[in-house]
């Protein structure tokens, strides 16, 4: 989707957004697959309720990009633009046991961030690619840490009203990588309260919890973590893996060696491809286990 030729861009600029012709989203996901499309970044949270407006005004579909850890993106030239908002360094203040967070700031560097300042609880996200915002959206987690534990309010914008809202972290559920945030709420800054912990005794757990991740998750291939959610009370790694099905490839979309749950871009693959391997082992779970594996990864489809 092009718009730069359209009325809305000398308004935008305006706003502080700054507007980047057919971007390739190969380059802004961790499994290097997507189109092309128009990509806006959004200096200003202030100017969200406006930039909204104009877009809506004009037409224009949108969607909302993270640090696109988690996403498998269509191919070709897309039907929507993306929202991006660029990350602040290190985006994240400290008041006594609480961290106040921007959504673009990156999970890890968060991290280790307040463990600088001996707050601790969050050492198992340490290697969990992705921005905050994108974290707290569906409520990354992994070796017994989940992200909503520790939130106690969001400042979001509210698509369905038009408007920048703060909600207190009780008025939100925090499920299995789910969250009773609405589709298009826009995740702006959050509140977190972390207990105290001596610095060192959390760089411990992040050594152990990387070290667990390095032996069991191929880090240095393209992917986007778990493609599917585990099932209650199963392992949908282990199913796959007993399938036989470790490198299984359509295309250059091939499930890891390493990890049956991590499927990984082994060259150029499309996303076509990589939906197709998807497809293909859902089926086969099902087949053999009468398990229907649900999506982790989330899809945008052109
Ligand atoms: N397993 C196999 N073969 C495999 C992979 C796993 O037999 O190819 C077995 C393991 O040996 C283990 C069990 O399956 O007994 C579970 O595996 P693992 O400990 O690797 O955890 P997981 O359930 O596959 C979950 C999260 C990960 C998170 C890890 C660590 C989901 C879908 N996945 O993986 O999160 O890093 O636990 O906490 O919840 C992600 O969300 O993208 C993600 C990678």
């Amino acid at each position: 989707m092009r718009i730069s030729d359209s009325s809305p861009a000398a308004r935008l600029k305006e706003l502080e957004v700054e507007l980047r012709p057919g971007v390739s989203l190969t380059e802004k996901t961790s499994l290097g697959i997507g189109g092309t499309t128009d990509q806006l970044l959004l200096r200003r949270y202030e100017t969200i309720p406006e930039v909204m407006r104009l877009l809506a005004e004009n037409h224009v579909p949108y969607r909302f990009l993270g640090g696109g850890t988690n996403v498998l993106i269509a191919d070709g030239e897309l039907p929507w633009v993306v929202l991006h908002l660029p990350s602040a360094h290190p985006g994240v203040r400290i008041e006594g046991n609480a961290a106040f967070v921007d959504a673009s700031a990156d999970l890890g560097g968060m991290v280790t961030f307040c463990a600088k300042h001996d707050l601790g609880g969050m050492e198992g996200l340490i290697g969990v690619p992705g921005s905050v915002g994108g974290a707290l959206r569906m409520n990354a987690g992994a070796y017994g840490t989940q992200i909503g534990s520790y939130v106690r309010e969001v400042e979001l914008y509210r698509a369905s009203k038009g408007e920048v809202e703060t909600i207190g972290g009780d008025e939100i559920r925090f499920d299995y990588r789910h969250t009773s945030f609405a589709p298009d709420d826009v995740m702006l800054r959050v509140k977190l309260e972390l207990p105290s912990k001596p610095y060192k005794e959390i760089v411990t757990g992040i050594r152990v919890c990387n070290e667990k991740r390095r032996s069991s998750q191929p880090l240095n291939q393209k992917s986007a973590g778990c493609i599917f959610k585990n099932p209650p009370g199963g392992s949908a790694g282990r199913m796959i893996d007993e399938l036989g099905l470790k490198g299984h490839r359509v295309g250059d979309a091939m499930v890891s060696d390493r990890h049956a749950n991590f499927f990984v871009n082994a060259g150029n693959s499309s996303c076509a491809d990589m939906l197709k391997l998807i497809d293909y082992v859902r089926e086969r779970v099902r087949t053999s286990y009468g398990i229907e594996l649900e999506n982790e990864v989330i899809v945008w489809r052109n």
